[in-house]
C-alpha cells in the first residue's frame, strides 16, 4: 500500500505502514530527501506517529485501552501492580516464580544512599513534591554512576530494578518531608503497594496496619496510570533517552513533563477546582458557563483529552472505584457530588458534546487519593509512581529498537539575514 503526495506539480510515493490493530500510517521518512526539502508541520504532534510500539494500544474513538493486549478493565480487576509492571516492561505476564524473583530483586535494591538525605534536606518544606521527586530521581545518577549498557541484558535489568526499587522510597520521602515526618525505610515483608503506603504514612511512634481497602484502591489506581502510549511525559522520556542519556535522567525529565496541569498535574487542579466551586456555593452551572466562555481562561479540569473522543475507559473504572472506596471507608466527600453534578451537566451540554469532551483519568482519581489520606500536592507524584513502569517499558523499547535521536524540524518564521547594528543605531 502506498500514499501519494502532490507538491509543485510532481507526485511522490510513500509506503503505508499497518499496525496490528489495522491502523495505517504514511511513512514520510524519505519526504525531505525525495522532494528536496519539504517537511510536514504538525503542531503539538496531533497526527504524528513518533515510533512503532508493541506496548500499549489505545483507540480514542472507541475508548479502548490495552497493555500488551490485555484490556485495562481486565487488569484493573484481576492483576497486581507489580504483575502489570512486569507485563509492560517485559511483554508477558510473569509466572509465579518470575514475579517472586522480580520482587525479591526489587527489595534487594530498595536502599537509598544516606547521602541522598542531604539533598532532600536542601529543599524547603514548602517545595512541591513533584519538583523534589524529579530532582531526587536525577540525583540517583550520582550514586549509580555507570551508564546502562543496553547491549547487556543484565545491565538493563539491573537499572530497571534499581529504579523500581528506589523511586517509591523517594516519593514517600517527598511526602514525609512535606508533612514533617522522619524518613521511613519501608518493610520488605509487605507487598510493593502495601510498602508504599507504610513508607508514606507510618508515624514514628506508632505501628501502621495496612488497610486492605486502601491497598486495593491504590493498586487499581497505579495500574490504571501505568502506561498510556506516546503522551507528553512518555514522549519526553523517549526523546531524552534517544540521546543516550541514562534511564534515571530520562525518567526525571518525564516527571517534569508530567507535572504540568494540562497533563498529570490535572489531578491536583481538579481537586482545587472542585474545592473552589464548593467554597463558592457549589453553583456548577456558573462554572460550566465559565468553561465555555472563550474570554475566560477557566477550563473544566479533568475534562477533555488529546486522544479520547469518547469516555476515557480509566475514568469509568475510577468513578465506580470512587463510590466503592468512599463507601467502604465511610468517607463522605461533598466534592464527589459536585464532580458528579459537573459530569452530568457536561455530558448533556452542546459545547462539550460537540467537542467530544468527556471526563478523563484525572477527574475522579483525586477524590480517591483524598479519601486514602493523600494530600493534594502529592496526587501527581502518585500518578508518576503508577506511570513509572510505562516510562521504563517505553525507554527500554526505544533503546533496544536502536531508535535514532529524536530531533524534529521546524518551519522558520524569523528574520532573514541582517547585519549587526551598533548600539547607537538601534
Ligand atoms: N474545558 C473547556 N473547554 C475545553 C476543555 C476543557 N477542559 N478541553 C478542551 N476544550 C475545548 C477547547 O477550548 C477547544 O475549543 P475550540 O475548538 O472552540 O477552540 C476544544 O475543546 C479542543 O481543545 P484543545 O485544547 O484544542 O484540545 P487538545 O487535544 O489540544 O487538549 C487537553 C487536550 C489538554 C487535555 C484539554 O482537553 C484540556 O486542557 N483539558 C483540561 C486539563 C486536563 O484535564 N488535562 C488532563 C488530560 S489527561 C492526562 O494528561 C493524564
Amino acid at each position: 500500500m502506498k500514499a501519494k503526495i502532490e507538491f509543485d506539480g510532481k507526485f511522490y510515493e510513500f509506503p503505508v505502514t499497518k499496525g496490528s490493530e489495522d491502523e495505517y500510517a504514511i511513512d514520510i521518512s524519505t519526504l525531505r530527501a525525495q522532494t528536496g526539502g519539504l517537511i510536514t508541520l504538525d503542531r503539538g504532534f496531533k497526527n504524528t506517529g513518533s515510533c512503532e510500539s508493541a506496548i500499549t494500544f489505545l483507540n480514542g474513538e472507541e475508548g479502548i485501552l490495552r497493555y500488551r493486549g490485555y484490556s485495562i478493565e481486565d487488569l484493573a480487576e484481576n492483576a497486581s501492580f507489580l504483575e502489570v509492571a512486569y507485563l509492560l516492561i517485559f511483554g508477558e505476564l510473569p509466572s509465579e516464580s518470575e514475579l517472586n524473583k522480580f520482587y525479591d530483586d526489587i527489595k534487594a535494591e530498595s536502599n537509598v544512599d544516606e547521602e541522598m538525605h542531604k539533598i532532600l534536606d536542601g529543599f524547603p518544606k514548602s517545595a512541591h513534591p513533584m519538583g523534589v521527586v524529579s530532582s531526587l530521581t536525577n540525583a540517583l545518577i550520582a550514586f549509580n554512576p555507570s551508564s546502562v549498557n543496553v547491549e547487556s541484558k543484565e545491565d538493563m535489568y539491573n537499572a530497571i530494578i534499581k529504579l523500581l526499587a528506589k523511586f517509591p522510597v523517594l516519593c514517600a520521602w517527598a511526602l514525609r518531608k512535606r508533612t514533617g515526618q522522619p524518613l521511613d525505610y519501608g518493610d520488605d515483608s509487605l507487598g510493593y503497594v502495601e510498602n508504599v503506603l507504610k513508607m508514606m504514612f507510618k508515624k514514628a511512634n506508632q505501628n501502621y496496619e495496612v488497610d486492605p481497602v486502601i491497598a486495593s484502591a491504590l493498586n487499581k489506581l497505579l495500574i490504571l496510570h501505568a502506561d498510556h502510549e506516546q503522551n507528553c511525559s512518555t514522549s519526553t522520556v523517549r526523546v531524552v533517552g534517544s540521546s543516550h542519556a541514562g534511564l534515571f535522567a530520562s525518567i526525571s525529565a518525564g516527571i517534569s513533563a508530567l507535572w504540568g496541569p494540562l497533563h498529570g498535574g490535572a489531578n491536583q487542579a481538579v481537586i482545587e477546582m472542585l474545592e473552589g466551586i464548593k467554597e463558592d456555593g457549589g453553583d456548577t452551572k456558573k462554572y460550566m458557563q465559565k468553561a465555555k466562555d472563550k474570554e475566560d481562561p477557566f477550563r473544566l479540569m479533568g475534562f477533555g483529552h488529546r486522544v479520547y473522543k469518547n469516555f476515557d475507559p480509566r475514568a469509568r473504572i475510577i468513578k465506580k472505584s470512587a463510590d466503592d472506596v468512599l463507601g467502604n471507608l465511610g468517607v463522605e466527600d461533598p466534592i464527589l457530588d459536585i464532580a458528579k453534578g459537573l459530569e452530568k451537566e457536561a455530558l448533556e451540554d452542546d459545547y462539550f458534546v460537540k467537542r467530544k469532551l468527556y471526563p478523563n483519568v484525572d477527574f475522579y482519581s483525586g477524590i480517591i487519593y483524598r479519601a486514602l489520606g493523600i494530600p493534594t500536592e502529592m496526587f501527581t507524584v502518585m500518578f508518576a509512581l503508577g506511570r513509572l513502569p510505562g516510562w521504563i517499558a517505553q525507554w527500554r523499547e526505544m533503546r533496544l529498537g536502536k531508535e535514532p535521536i529524536g530531533r524534529p524540524r521546524q518551519v522558520y518564521t524569523g528574520e532573514k539575514l541582517r547585519s549587526y547594528k551598533p548600539m547607537d543605531q538601534r
